[in-house]
């Protein structure tokens, strides 16, 4: 049971707009849609007749494209910038008007279509924090084409699968990214992935970057920009609102990733009504989120949502730290008029550890700088506290996840703020009934911790289904508690109704705000020849938040080196799944620790690792192999002092 202080505050609007919400869903959402443009209005706000797969604004027409692009050069925006993409890593600023964007958008959506892309295909875009990717993106929007698109530090076991999955008909991808210390070459691990895929594309484009060409492959590789020089520009296709946008896939509990779907319409009018009421930013505004397109917040926040919403958006392509100090954030915001700003808590954490006492904060002008919200794992007070205090603008931490696409937890800056607890996100957000739930499915009382749910339906945005997979939709979402969303998030209310999301209840951690399953890793792990069985379990990190560690029994007679096994089990996983994974520490041990009925003990050696109190579970099999887990563990410096 957790007490907190209690606010004992008038309602405040947030609480006022939900109550207006909950009164009449529907009648909120449809006037939500006003904001937006249709090419012809829906039939009807939601269609629940085929619960529990609802469909927002069934009947409407729209296009994603059109309302991020086209309507703002229309009434406008032609000339504001939609765009900055600022890369320290390759010395690079560029700035695209909206109508610049809109025109380089429409000219590689006919380049699409002379390559063979219909509406409803599928194009996988597998890109570094280049313009070309967002113009990628929207291109398919623009066409009906359903992007995407797979982050630049997922291997080519990882990209194959979703290659497989998708089934594009055509892949986009650049000949390298840009890291800190080293040139990722892209097209060696987009050859391999399309090697092992079961279906192949018809055609890749490639964008190829001064810093590292890539050779082509003739008749299935074209060169960016030579498909760019002459194309017939093509205009928007207007789609079902019910219509696929996108496909993002997200770590699950075993190797196959999820394939979230996000619809048109809904998402359209979620994100738009999410950028004026949650983030309080005006059209005309800059608007930054310093994440990856990779990843949910990429595609929400640094593409469609501050476009939807006639902002100008920044892409940056470096990191908070080295690129080329822990100053880059601040510069970026001073030089480029940011004034809401978004990033993921261990971001913060590195710049902290390089610069604890904010010397770089005060190099620059910072007078626009109005709110700073963080997401992608729970944000240490300590980490909220440093930000608050360098920065002098609130620091608000919200939660989402990518299947919903948007918050679910927010202090609305746009409704005003309520008081700042720092270790909660706030309150649910419209559209979102939030409750905590007992392995019974009673509802538990403010304080109790427990699985958190959201009461269906889900808002406008969140994903309407998986991939190819309804069944696995089901399975995983809405069968544990029937009539209810399972986040697999675990944590309590407040008696002020203030959320505190304390951990996920499945194998999902989070490294450095990239969502990682340790079900993904045992599998490579196991798929070694000396391995018998393995565990892999995610270990408290300073920066990143967690680390995953490697526990692998060897086969009985095994007689090479621990140690060499243990290296080539880290290099496996570096290979199949990516560098992205941070998978540095595998230990060798003789037993793993077991109930009675089998059941790895995982949070016991998380425990163990991490050097906070556990007791020893009565189901356990054999004691005694905990005791040998601490030694190992002991030997590799855990736990961390
Ligand atoms: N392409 C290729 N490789 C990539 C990559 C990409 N797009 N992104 C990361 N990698 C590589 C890195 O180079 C690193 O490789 P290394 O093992 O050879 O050093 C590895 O993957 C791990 O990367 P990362 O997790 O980024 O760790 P880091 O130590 O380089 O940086 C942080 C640590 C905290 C600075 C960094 O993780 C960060 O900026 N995180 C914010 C994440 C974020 O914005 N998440 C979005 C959710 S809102
Ligand atoms: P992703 O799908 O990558 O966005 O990861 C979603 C998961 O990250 C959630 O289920 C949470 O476990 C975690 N998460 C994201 N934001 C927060 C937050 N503000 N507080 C706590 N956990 C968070």
């Amino acid at each position: 049971m957790h007490a907190t202080p209690s606010l004992h505050a008038t309602q405040s609007i947030q609480d006022q707009v939900y109550a207006q919400w909950a009164k009449d869903p529907e009648r909120f959402w449809a006037e939500a849609g006003e904001a937006v443009h249709w090419y012809k209005h829906w039939d009807r706000v939601l269609d629940g007749s085929r619960a529990p797969f609802y469909r927002w604004f069934p009947g409407g027409v729209v296009n994603s494209c059109y309302n991020a692009l086209d309507r703002h050069v229309e009434q406008g925006r032609a000339d504001q910038p939609a765009l900055i993409y600022d890369s320290p890593v390759t010395g690079t600023i560029k700035t695209f008007t909206y109508r610049e964007l809109r025109d380089e958008v429409a000219r590689f959506a006919g380049v699409l279509r002379g390559q063979g892309v219909r509406t409803g295909d599928r194009v996988i875009i597998y890109m570094p924090m280049v313009p070309e990717a967002v113009v990628a993106m929207l291109a398919c929007a623009r066409i009906g084409a359903i992007h995407s698109v797979v982050f630049g530090g997922f291997a080519s076991h990882e990209l194959a699968a979703r290659i497989s999955h998708a089934e594009p008909t055509l892949i986009v991808s650049a000949s390298c990214g840009i890291e800190v210390n080293r040139v990722v070459p892209y097209k060696p691990l987009l050859d391999k992935a399309i090697e092992l895929a079961s279906g192949k594309p018809r055609s890749c484009i490639i964008l190829q970057r001064p810093e590292e060409r890539a050779p082509l492959v003739a008749g299935r590789d074209y060169d960016w920009s030579e498909l760019m020089a002459a194309p017939q520009p093509a205009e928007c296709v207007p789609v079902a609102a019910t219509d696929p946008l996108y496909i993002l896939y997200t770590s699950g509990t075993t190797g196959m990733p999820k394939g979230v779907v996000r619809d048109n319409g809904g998402h359209l009018v979620a994100l738009k009504w999410s950028m004026t009421h949650i983030y309080g930013v005006e059209p005309g505004e800059v608007y930054w989120a310093a994440s990856d397109l990779g990843w949910a917040v990429g595609h929400s926040y640094i593409v469609y949502g501050p476009l939807f919403n006639g902002n100008t958006t920044v892409l940056y392509e470096g990191k908070p730290v080295g690129t080329p100090d822990p100053g880059a954030f601040w510069r970026v915001i001073s030089q480029h008029r940011v004034s809401v700003f978004f990033t993921a808590p261990t971001a913060i954490r590195a710049i902290k550890r390089d610069d604890p006492t904010g010397e770089h904060v005060r190099r620059y002008d910072l007078a626009r700088f109005r709110t700073f919200f963080l997401a992608g794992e729970r944000c240490d007070p300590d980490t909220l506290h440093w930000a608050e205090q360098q920065l002098g603008v609130p620091v608000i931490d919200h939660w989402w996840q990518t299947e919903t696409g948007w918050p679910i937890g927010v202090n609305c800056v746009g409704l005003g703020m309520l008081p700042v607890k720092p270790g909660s996100c706030a309150k649910a957000v419209v559209g979102y009934d939030v409750r905590v739930l007992g392995e019974d499915g009673q509802e538990l009382t403010s304080g109790q911790t427990g699985n958190i749910v959201i009461r269906l339906p889900l808002p406008p945005g969140c994903l309407p289904t998986l991939w190819h997979n309804d069944e696995g939709y089901v399975r995983s979402y809405v069968s544990r508690y029937p009539g209810y969303y399972l986040t697999a998030d675990a944590g309590y209310k407040d008696a002020d109704g203030y959320l505190w999301v304390m951990g996920r209840t499945d194998d999902i951690i989070n490294v450095a705000g990239h969502r990682l399953s340790t079900g993904a890793m045992e599998e490579v792990l196991a798929s070694h020849p000396d391995v018998a069985e393995c565990a892999v379990v995610g270990v408290a990190d300073k920066i990143k938040g967690e680390i995953p560690l490697g526990l692998v029994v060897l086969k009985a007679g095994v007689q090479r080196p621990a140690a060499a096994i243990a290296d080539e089990v880290v290099g496996m996983v570096r290979e199949r799944i990516g560098p992205v994974a941070a998978f540095r520490i595998a230990v060798v041990v003789q037993r793993l620790p077991k109930t009675r009925s089998g059941k790895i003990l995982r949070g016991t050696v998380k425990r163990i690792a991490d050097g906070t109190e556990y007791r020893v579970p009565p189901t356990i099999d054999d004691p005694t192999t905990l005791d040998e887990i601490a030694a190992v563990l002991a030997a590799v410096g855990y736990p961390r002092r």
